[in-house]
């Protein structure tokens, strides 16, 4: 108790502490919730778990907003007591990936960079409630955020009511690691002053007056954060010919001497890419992304790396403990921000970042699948990746050319979903090769995606499919057989309904 009482400095607010259970048992069904979160990093455990608690003997849902996705003490926990209504713009647990797919929750998939906006303009309705995470309250009463900012601060200015959850895992040292700037919106919003990855434009806190804070809740564990796997193999290789390609655009003269700011998303590739710079020549390194990992703080080690700005704080276990451990070196190279400023726009086309991020597949063409399995399973949502590939200097996708042992291809004809149309993919990499798509047209692009990136044994029937609709389609921009492709799709245009034709006599 004594901690806790030393990290509310407001002494007004003392009287405020109490249990998980008092606060819990304030939430009305089908309030809307604004939470702090992003990637497990940064999220409220104590009264999410004391409202699952609630939920299982009284059921009701709630319908919940964040930065991204959460951990299991939040997302996991109200879905498995099927506890969501509504739910954006981001997540990652099993349990909720399986509801929102058997239509128990309503997910709305929005890119990361619009969610705080969209909220203050008022497009979901208003937050009835701010539950966010925080290492301390000032003699103000503004709130220091944990591991990620994600969009708490614009959720606090918006709603009447905050309830605080007050961590005292995360070392109280972590103050002074966040740069809090909300925009002004239009027709009032300025330019976003950030012409480097470090600069600070904004408070070390979220502002918020004491008079809405209604409940202060001690909470002691630190963020159930995602172990990493070894670098595999793919992955491995995946880096080597990332790490290649950027040495010859260096050579070309495309890029300077330390590269331009990086962008990683999230994920096993994104790491090797990461390490991968540890033994590499470059020095000087910058990061703009939304997400810091634990190979950030290997090249803060190997001294490669100056500056990262992210919204999110998000390192293995074993990467959150040395982070704790080392928190003033690491600090002075970090810095997390809004996720409406680290996924700005207009400031990744400023810097130029290099975007690097994942699909799920990708097609001949170079059209990106990041979010639905098979066009229909929602598997976590888009997150920043379209921010970041639409805005970037240099847009990279990842993907294994094959999943499931080989019996899967990742690289289609056309893709049953489209997140990043073939604009805004200029590079795609997979354990094959490296496709270099820019200034390509279709049918170049088809032909380099080929040959680079796909699986030898899908090879035979993606060149037989591109020749056949090459030849049947009188060399469109695009070929596409869209009979094979979109077979029930056209049905439905011929017959108003998804039956087969009836046969004429
Ligand atoms: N067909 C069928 N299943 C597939 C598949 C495909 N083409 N591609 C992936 N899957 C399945 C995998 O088998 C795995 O299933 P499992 O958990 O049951 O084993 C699951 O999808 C995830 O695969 P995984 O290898 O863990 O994915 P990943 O780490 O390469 O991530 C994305 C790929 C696309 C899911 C992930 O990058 C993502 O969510 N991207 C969107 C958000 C984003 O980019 N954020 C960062 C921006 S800053």
């Amino acid at each position: 108790m004594a901690d806790i009482q030393d990290r509310v400095r407001c002494k007004a607010l003392q009287d405020k502490i109490t249990t998980a259970e008092e606060a819990a048992a304030f939430f009305q069904p089908d309030m809307n919730v604004a939470c702090s979160g992003f990637t497990s990093s940064g999220y409220p455990k104590s009264v999410p778990l004391a409202l699952a608690e609630r939920m299982e003997k009284e059921p009701f849902k709630l319908n919940i907003w964040t930065g991204a996705s959460t951990g299991p003490e939040f997302d996991t926990a109200l879905a498995k007591v099927n506890g969501i209504g509504h739910r954006m713009p981001f997540q990652t647990s099993r349990e909720l990936r399986a509801r929102i797919n058997h239509g128990d929750v309503d997910f709305v998939d929005i890119h990361l960079s619009e969610m705080a906006q969209q909220v203050r303009y008022g497009f979901f309705g208003k937050a009835d409630v701010a539950l966010v995470e925080a290492a301390a309250i000032t003699e103000e009463g503004n709130i220091i955020p944990t591991t990620s900012v994600g969009n708490a601060a614009s959720f606090v200015q918006g709603a009447d009511t905050v309830i605080v959850e007050i961590n005292t895992a995360v070392p109280a040292e972590i103050e002074g690691m966040h740069d809090v700037y909300v925009p002004l919106d239009p027709p009032n919003r300025l330019p976003i002053p950030i012409i480097r990855p470090g600069d600070r434009i904004g408070t070390s806190f979220i502002p918020c007056t004491p008079e809405k804070i209604k409940f202060i809740v001690p909470s002691a564990a630190a963020d159930t954060t995602r172990s990493l796997r070894p670098v595999d193999e793919l992955s491995q290789r995946m880096s080597e010919l990332t790490l290649d390609f950027f040495h010859r655009e260096k050579l070309a003269g495309r890029l300077p001497e330390h590269l331009l700011p990086l962008q990683c998303g999230v994920g096993n590739v994104a790491n090797a890419v990461v390490g991968g710079f540890v033994d590499a020549d470059v020095s000087q390194l910058t990061v703009y992304t939304e997400v810091i990992q634990d190979g950030m703080m290997d090249l803060i080690d190997a001294g490669k790396l100056q500056m990262a700005s992210g919204t999110a704080f998000s390192p293995s276990p074993d990467g959150l403990a040395r982070f704790f451990k080392d928190i003033a070196k690491y600090k002075k190279h970090m810095v997390l921000r809004p996720a409406e400023i680290s996924n700005a726009p207009e400031v990744i086309r400023r810097l130029g970042v290099i975007a690097m991020n994942s699909a799920i597949e990708a097609d001949i063409y170079g059209n990106v699948n990041s979010t639905l399995i098979q066009g229909t399973q929602m598997m976590n949502g888009v997150g920043g990746s379209g921010d970041f590939a639409r805005n970037a200097y240099l847009s990279i996708f990842f993907t294994p050319s094959v999943r499931k042992d080989g019996t899967i291809s990742c690289i289609l004809p056309c893709v049953p979903h489209t997140d990043h149309p073939a604009q805004d993919v200029d590079i795609l990499v997979t354990e094959q090769g490296l496709a270099d798509l820019r200034g390509k047209s279709p049918r170049e692009r088809a032909l380099t995606i080929i040959e680079h990136c796909a699986h030898p044994d899908y090879r035979p029937m993606l060149r037989d499919y591109f020749q056949r609709a090459t030849e049947q389609t009188q060399r469109a921009h695009m070929p596409q057989l869209l009979d094979e492709a979109f077979a029930p799709f056209l049905r439905f245009q011929q017959t108003g309904t998804m039956q087969p034709p009836q046969e004429k006599d």
